[in-house]
Parts: structure tokens; C-alpha cells; sequence
């Protein structure tokens, strides 16, 4: 029996799928959220940028290259290093095409400063398998390093470093294993990673990680309460031992 088409599965009639695809998840994802003031990591081409902008959020755009920014009044264009912006105060922050293009320091730092605000990764990371790497094996660790309990394989960008598309100023990238991305995100402060399907290509996927603030969770505790009584908190060992 032939499958119906789906929107998804005719996107190579544009030119570049997976660019085609990533386009549309950006816009399903966004149209979750209601439209506030976006912040783009790593913007390069500014495209995702201006798809926000197109669907009414206000966008702010960063990236270390000014190189590729497009002329688009609509949005404020910053020439900075993610290292040194302040990424706090904003409604979602996307971050397209530049998590595996850095360090495990500067993933673990940029979920810290994000403080539980949505995020939208858009992200290569490494496969239990070598092997199944189709593309990037020649640059990427055949080992899995771990480092302070996240595994991962180590992307080498020293001979991309005259591509637009590269790291700024670190030669190794990390990418996470799909769990240890999660973890690290959930070490964090998020509540929910969720996965996005279908992947981008066969190691790379978008997540969106989400924490519940306190009045969500409040209103969740009443709404759960009503059918699964709260639990007592758990006793520390000291105060057992004191009720023996
Ligand atoms: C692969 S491109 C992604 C462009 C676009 N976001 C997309 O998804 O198609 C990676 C971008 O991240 C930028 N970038 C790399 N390291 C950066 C850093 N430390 N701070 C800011 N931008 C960085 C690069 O200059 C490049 O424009």
C-alpha cells in the first residue's frame, strides 16, 4: 500500500530538503509559543531570523561573523561571540546550527545563563557508533570521550576555520550523545526535552527544552492533586531515625 504524501515527505521538491525541513520545524515550533522577543544564536544567514520576524515575533540576532547578515530592518543584527552576550530576558532563544560547534564549557554555560527559558536546538549530535556517522567521520573522535559524566565525540574544525559556517576561536566542538545532551540540559534547570521528529538528517535533530515556572507548577500540582494526592515529603535519615 503506497504511504499518502505528506507535507514533509514532498519537501525535496525545494532545493535543499533538510534546509527545507528545518525551516518548517522552526515555524511549527515557534507557532507554539506566543509571539515575544526571539533571540537567535549563531544566526549566520539571519533565515530563521526573518521566518520569526515574518510570523510577528520581534527578533534580536546574534552571531560572531556579521559577514552573512542580511539587510532586514525588521530585526536588531548583533556582531557578538555567544561567549560574551547576555542571553537573559527573552521570550525563546534559538540556537540553529551552532550547538555542535561548541565546547562542552560553553554548551554547559549558555543552559545555565539561559535560566529555564524555551530553547529551540537545532543540533548534530554524536551517534553510540562511529560508524554510523555517515558524513562527519573523518573529523569526528572514534572514541566517545566523557567529560564530568557527559559522553560525546569531539568535532575537529581546524581545517573548516575559514568557512563562515565554523566555530569562533575553539578547534574541538563537543557533540553530545543524545542522553547526554538531555542530562546536560535537565542538569541545568529544564523539566522537558523534547525530541522533534523527524530528524533532520541521521544525526541531527531538533530538541526543545522547556521548564515549568513556579505558577505552571502550581497549577499542576492542583490539577494532579485532585486525582494523585501529593506525597508526604521524604523523610532525611535523620528524622527516621528519630521516629524509630
Ligand atoms: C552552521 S552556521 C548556522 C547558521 C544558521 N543558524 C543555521 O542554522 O543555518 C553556525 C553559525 O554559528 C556562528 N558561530 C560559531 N561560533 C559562534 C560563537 N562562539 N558565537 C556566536 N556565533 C558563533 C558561525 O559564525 C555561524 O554563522
Amino acid at each position: 500500500m503506497s504511504r499518502p504524501m505528506t507535507w514533509v515527505s514532498s519537501t525535496d521538491r525545494f532545493r535543499v530538503p533538510t534546509g527545507t525541513l528545518r525551516m518548517a520545524l522552526f515555524i511549527e515550533i515557534l507557532q507554539r509559543f506566543p509571539p515575544g522577543h526571539l533571540l537567535d544564536l549563531g544566526t549566520g544567514h539571519g533565515i530563521f531570523a526573518r521566518l520569526a520576524a515574518d510570523i510577528g515575533w520581534k527578533v534580536t540576532a546574534m552571531d560572531a561573523r556579521e559577514t552573512r547578515f542580511p539587510n532586514d530592518s525588521r530585526i536588531q543584527w548583533v556582531h557578538e561571540d555567544v561567549r560574551n552576550f547576555d542571553i537573559a530576558g527573552y521570550d525563546v532563544i534559538s540556537c540553529l546550527g551552532l550547538w555542535y560547534h561548541l565546547t562542552l564549557d560553553d554548551q554547559l554555560d549558555i543552559a545555565k545563563r539561559a535560566q529555564g527559558t524555551p530553547l529551540v536546538i537545532d543540533t548534530h549530535f554524536a551517534k553510540l557508533n562511529w560508524q554510523d556517522h555517515l558524513k562527519s567521520r573523518k573529523v569526528l573522535s572514534r572514541r566517545l570521550v566523557k567529560d564530568r559524566g557527559y559522553e560525546g565525540r569531539l568535532y575537529n574544525e581546524t581545517d573548516l576555520q575559514d568557512r563562515n559556517t565554523a566555530s569562533f576561536h575553539n578547534l574541538d566542538s563537543f557533540w553530545p550523545t543524545e542522553q547526554s545532551l538531555r542530562q546536560l540540559l535537565q542538569d541545568a534547570g529544564y523539566d522537558i526535552i523534547e525530541d522533534v521528529r523527524p530528524d533532520v538528517t541521521h544525526d541531527r535533530r531538533f530538541f526543545v527544552a522547556n521548564s515549568i515556572d513556579q505558577i505552571r507548577g502550581e497549577r499542576l500540582d492542583e490539577l494532579i492533586g485532585k486525582y494523585m494526592p501529593l506525597a508526604e515529603p521524604t523523610p532525611t535519615p535523620a528524622s527516621s531515625a528519630d521516629a524509630g
